[in-house]
């Protein structure tokens, strides 16, 4: 029977599992699309301290499969960031159900505009009816090489 899927907050003794998930994701879902300058600097961008202060300062959710974690996003102020589901569980919802929770934490908190940096991975996940591009960006990364991202956002209680 396949395992139930939980959702908590994180907690920093949750940093390292984190960071695994994380450095797992993009090896895995980025080396096609980004090259490799881009990703050492999304590897060094989700470093533990930034991961220990966002769990700290922010609203970090997790979800487990049993033991396992499959699964992260932080809401930080109005900003959503660190959405990512361990590739073997991707396109069955649960990406949806972590943007569900930042959104309602969020809501409660009385922001109206969510605001976030897709990769180019995550902007087809993230182009739908409710989130509006912004602009298209550039972070000049190593050996002249680009990371190319998109500046969106989403209005909240339509
Ligand atoms: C982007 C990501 C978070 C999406 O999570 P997910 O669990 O796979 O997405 P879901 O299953 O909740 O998908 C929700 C919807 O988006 C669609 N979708 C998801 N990924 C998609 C993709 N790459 N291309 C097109 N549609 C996509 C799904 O088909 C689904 O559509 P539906 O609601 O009509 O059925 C996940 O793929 C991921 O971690 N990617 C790599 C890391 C990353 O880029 N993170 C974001 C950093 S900015």
């Amino acid at each position: 029977m396949a395992e139930e899927i939980i959702m908590r907050i994180a907690e920093p003794q949750d940093a390292d599992s984190l960071r695994e998930l994380i450095n797992e994701t993009i090896d895995t879902c980025y080396f096609s699309i980004y090259p490799k300058e881009a990703i050492d600097y999304f590897k060094e961008y989700h470093n533990r301290t930034n991961i220990v202060n966002d769990i700290l300062e922010g609203h970090c959710l997790i979800l487990f499969s049993g033991e396992e974690l499959i699964g992260t996003g932080t809401l930080l102020g109005s900003n959503a960031r660190r959405v990512f589901i361990k590739p073997e569980y991707q396109k069955m919802g649960l990406g949806k159900k972590i943007m569900y929770g930042l959104e309602e934490k969020a809501v409660e908190k009385g922001i109206r505009i969510m605001d976030l940096d897709a990769s180019l991975v995550a902007y087809p996940f993230y182009r739908t009816p409710s989130y509006e591009t912004q602009a298209e960006d550039v972070i000049p990364v190593k050996n002249g090489q680009s990371l190319r991202y998109y500046k969106m956002v989403k209005k909240l209680g339509d």
